[in-house]
C-alpha cells in the first residue's frame, strides 16, 4: 500500500526518487530543479550523456549528494485540456518508472506529483492516475511514497489510497 509524506523529496531516504523532468533531462525548476540543486553538478553532467527522454519514458541515474542512491528521470505530459492523451502518458510515467526501478532492484521509491505543476495537469486527476498506476507494481516493492509538497496534495492522494 503505497504511503504519502509531505515535504522535499531531496531529503527523502528512499532507494530511489524520481524526478519530474523535461525530454532534454537537462535540468529546469520546480522538483527538477531541487534535485540537480541537492544532487550537485555531477547530475547534469550525467543526464546530459542520456540524450533526452520522450514524454512517458524514464531514465536512471545515481543521486550523487542526494541520500537518495538513484534519481529515475521521468517526462510527465503538459496538460492541454485532456485530449492529447495526457492520462495515459502521465500512466506510464508511474509505469516506467516503476519497472526500470525493479531492473535495479529498488525497494523503496518516492515519487512526485508529477505534471501538476509547471506542465497544469490537475491535481486530482493526476493523484488518481498515479495511485492507479502503481497498483500493479506495488507489491515489488517494500515502500512507494508519493511525496506531496502540501498538505492539500497530500489530502488528494490519502482519500485515494483510503477509498481502493
Ligand atoms: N519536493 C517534492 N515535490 C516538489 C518539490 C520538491 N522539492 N518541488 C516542487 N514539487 C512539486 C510541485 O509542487 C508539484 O506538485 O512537484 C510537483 C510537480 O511540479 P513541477 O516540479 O513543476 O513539475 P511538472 O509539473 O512535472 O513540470 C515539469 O517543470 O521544473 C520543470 O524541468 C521541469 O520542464 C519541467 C517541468
Amino acid at each position: 500500500m503505497p504511503s504519502v509524506v509531505v515535504g522535499d523529496i531531496t531529503r527523502l531516504e528512499t532507494d530511489a526518487i524520481v524526478n519530474a523532468a523535461n525530454n532534454s533531462l537537462l535540468g529546469g525548476g520546480g522538483v527538477d530543479g531541487a534535485i540537480h540543486s541537492a544532487a550537485g553538478p555531477e547530475l547534469l553532467a550525467c543526464t546530459k550523456q542520456l540524450g533526452g527522454c520522450p514524454t512517458g519514458e524514464a531514465r536512471i541515474t545515481p543521486g550523487f549528494r542526494l541520500s537518495a542512491r538513484w534519481v529515475i528521470h521521468t517526462a510527465g505530459p503538459v496538460w492541454r485540456g485532456g485530449n492529447a492523451n495526457e492520462a495515459a502518458l502521465l500512466a506510464n510515467c508511474y509505469r516506467h518508472s516503476l519497472q526500470l526501478a525493479l531492473l535495479y532492484q529498488v525497494h523503496s521509491i518516492a515519487f512526485p506529483a508529477i505534471s501538476t505543476g509547471a506542465y497544469g495537469y490537475p491535481g486530482e486527476q493526476a493523484a488518481g492516475i498515479a495511485v492507479e498506476s502503481v497498483r500493479p507494481l506495488e507489491q515489488n516493492f517494500e515502500k512507494i511514497l508519493f511525496c506531496c509538497f502540501s498538505e492539500s496534495d497530500a489530502a488528494i492522494y490519502r482519500k485515494l489510497i483510503d477509498a481502493t
